[in-house]
């Protein structure tokens, strides 16, 4: 008999032999960025999560700095009225999205900026790319996603990261960030993006369901790994500097399997809206302890092989990490 309790028996010896820890460092924080001043108003659905303008931003953000997080992903949320059918605003010199990372970098320049390069949220059909006859095209809209990108280079972003699920997105971006002088601006790929039920909270918060038609001939339909795989091994020869892998918490298996096929490379696994309002909601109902709950859920996500933990509870899990030393 071995004696395996002896490895449990208290806290200093669980704590000795523990293998994976997470800290404020692998979390990244998203935020959605609206116009107007002052505004911090709690998304519908989407509990403690909220739309900020800028200045409102630029508050927060020191208390999450406070808290040790040094991370963020910034997404643009638009009125209907902005949006047309190609995502015009999305590329417009800045923009409100060109702004804000502007804004952050003046008074935060060590914060590590990633912005989200997507259409979905900019267009009036609510795809992540443009649509002639009813079907979504790949090239076309690869210059497009390349603009956005280039545009946030300028504004300052350390990182872009392309969500469209394009074939070829991050060919096309870092061929126009170098092109136009911004080989140092990081690629933070969105590989493995599943066609996932969990996204929910997130399209309220954009007002970017689509409106005819779904993201299956885009998003990779989740009976699959081995196309997760690949189209991850595509996107690091295409030269991205990290790959995410999303939904994080239900594709585990998908970050086991990416992280031993390319050991060298960080990925970030992103801990979806509709994975984080399941916690919430088990919270609220006492079906879970919520602080012992999400951090274990966040180093699982670690500990299959996530280098970086993308989630909405990133500045509440700060709080519980700063607590437990
Ligand atoms: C699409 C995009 C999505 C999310 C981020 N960017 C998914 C989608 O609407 O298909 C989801 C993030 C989340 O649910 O937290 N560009």
């Amino acid at each position: 008999m071995q004696r395996f309790r002896n490895l449990r028996a208290n806290k200093r010896i669980r704590n000795k032999n523990a293998e994976v820890f997470i800290s404020q460092k692998d979390l990244i924080l998203p935020y959605f960025v609206v116009d107007g001043k002052n505004i911090k108003k709690e998304i519908p659905g989407f509990t403690e999560v909220y739309h900020y303008s800028i200045d409102a931003l630029l508050k927060d953000i020191s208390n999450i700095l406070e808290k040790g997080i040094d991370k963020i992903l910034l997404f643009g949320v638009i009125a209907s009225s902005f949006k047309d059918k190609k995502g015009s605003y999305a590329f417009l010199e800045n923009n409100l999205v060109y702004k804000a990372i502007a804004s952050i970098k003046e008074k935060f320049p060590r914060l590590c900026v990633i912005s989200d390069v997507c259409l979905c949220g900019y267009t009036t059909h609510g795809h992540c790319g443009l649509i002639k006859n009813k079907k979504i095209l790949n090239d076309e809209t690869l210059s497009i996603l390349s603009k956005i990108a280039l545009n946030y280079a300028r504004a300052g972003a350390d990182y872009v990261a392309p969500s469209a699920m394009m074939d070829g997105q991050v060919e096309a971006i870092r061929a126009v960030l170098e092109k136009n002088g911004f080989a140092k601006t990081r690629i933070m790929s969105y590989s493995a993006k599943f066609a996932s039920n969990f996204y929910g909270p997130f399209r309220s918060a954009l007002s970017s369901s689509p409106s005819f038609l779904d993201r299956k001939t885009y998003q990779i339909d989740f009976r699959t790994i081995n196309q997760a795989v690949e189209e991850t091994g595509a996107d690091i020869s295409e030269g991205a500097d990290i790959v995410i892998i999303k939904p994080a918490h239900t594709y585990l298996d998908v970050i086991v399997k990416i992280k031993q096929k390319y050991p060298k490379m960080k990925i970030a696994g992103y801990h979806v809206s509709g994975e984080y309002m399941m916690l919430k909601a088990a919270a609220e109902t006492g079906i879970i302890d919520e602080k012992e709950a999400v951090l274990e859920v966040l180093t699982s996500i670690k500990r299959a092989g996530a280098d970086y933990i993308i989630t909405y509870y990133a500045k509440k899990a700060a709080g519980f990490l700063n607590e437990k030393k």
